[in-house]
């Protein structure tokens, strides 16, 4: 028999409901390292707590499925913030050994049935898809297809989703000598701009502008057929967010570009280090502003921000990244660092009647 409930959070890492908690974030990431073939994309679930613990701007609630035994499967939902959502994230993954009983239909027909009562209009999956032979379903955007016999595919379809785009995993072996290449970038993006560096707290002087570059990074990725609603940042919220993530044993490395004349941030990029050398970094958020593109700022950021990395806390084996596969610009800068594909998922999408 399956059983379904919801997980209490922990407030901490330890508290009360922490056991369950690493369970199942263990199945989410266990599922991941399986399909990218690397357990290198893993966070730890103290890592990952603090993602849970913005009740304000990112209500995530958690429930698991139980067998006699053992937790068998987990599934996250995320609402859009504030009183009248319209847009969900959701998550389902069932243990290798438990699937094809049902148990990810019940936790996906638990999750549509919170998205009812929040009177949520979207649903929203990003699911990891390994190779798989046969027929291919080609993304919309016409940039990426995904197996259309894969387990997740067949699922999804299933419960009414449609791809809407597909995003590529990518890895950068380090170390990487980006010497030369910084050089030639800091020439072509000319005396204008000035590079700023930082580790977890934006300076004090930068935090109305980063407030205003987080929330352009909400509108400014290439968004498909998805239309994810824009994320509202203040500075009261960069500086909880900020305080919040103080308790993750990750470590966030900002590069930041300032237009001079302007005395204004034009972009920012941020890699986010494990503690363990012989852990992958993540490259989270980069970001250029639309009227300072084309002077090779997002090189520029990147190469700054992996200098920095090296520099500061060698010896960790790789950056990790993840771009829509039509982020043609993105992808070309990836790849001239050196960049290679590792993976792919799918984005995806269903209406729900209201
Ligand atoms: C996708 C996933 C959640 C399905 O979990 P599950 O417990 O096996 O799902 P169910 O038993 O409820 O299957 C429901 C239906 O999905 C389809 N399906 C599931 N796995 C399939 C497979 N390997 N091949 C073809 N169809 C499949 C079938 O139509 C199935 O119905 P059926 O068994 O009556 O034929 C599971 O494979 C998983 O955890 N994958 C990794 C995580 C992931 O990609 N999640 C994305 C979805 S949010």
């Amino acid at each position: 028999m399956i059983l379904i409930r919801e997980l209490e959070i922990p407030s901490s890492v330890g508290a009360e409901g922490w056991d369950d908690f690493v369970a199942a974030m263990g199945i989410h990431y266990g599922n991941e390292a399986l399909t990218y073939g690397t357990d290198e994309l893993a966070f730890t679930a103290a890592e990952t707590l603090p993602e849970y613990l913005d009740e304000e701007h990112q209500p995530t609630r958690l429930f698991v499925a139980r067998d006699e035994t053992r937790i068998v499967g987990a599934a996250r939902y995320e609402a859009e913030p504030g009183d009248d959502p319209t847009t969900a994230w959701l998550m389902v993954d069932v243990l290798p050994g438990a699937r094809r009983r049902g148990v990810g239909s019940a936790l996906s027909a638990k999750l549509q049935g919170v998205a009812a009562t929040d009177g949520i209009r979207k649903a929203i999956v990003y699911a990891v898809s390994g190779y798989g032979p046969g027929e291919r379903l080609p993304a919309p955007t016409g940039f990426g297809s995904v197996p259309r016999d894969n387990a997740e595919v067949a699922f999804l379809l299933g419960k009414g989703y449609r791809l809407e785009q597909v995003v590529r995993g990518s890895r950068l072996a380090l170390p990487v000598d980006v010497t030369t290449q910084f050089d030639e970038t800091v020439l072509a993006a000319g005396p204008d701009f000035a590079l700023h560096h930082w580790v977890d707290v934006t300076p004090k002087k930068w935090r109305v502008e980063m407030a205003a570059l987080r929330q352009l990074m909400s509108t400014e990725e290439p968004g498909a057929g998805l239309d994810e609603p824009e994320d509202i940042w203040t500075v009261e919220r960069l500086v909880e967010d900020e305080e919040r993530r103080a308790s993750s044993p990750r470590t966030r490395l900002v590069a930041a570009v300032e237009h001079l004349p302007s005395g204004r941030l034009a972009g920012f990029t941020v890699l986010s280090v494990p503690a363990e050398t012989d852990r992958a970094i993540s490259q989270e958020d980069t970001l250029v502003r639309r009227e300072h593109r084309g002077h090779r700022l997002g090189m520029l950021l990147k190469l700054a921000n992996l200098a920095e990395v090296q520099r500061w806390m060698p010896g960790h084996p790789a950056v990790l990244t993840f771009n829509a596969e039509e982020n043609r610009h993105m992808l070309d800068v990836n790849e001239a660092v050196g960049f290679v594909p590792i993976g792919y998922e799918g984005a995806w999408r269903k209406d729900l009647p209201t």
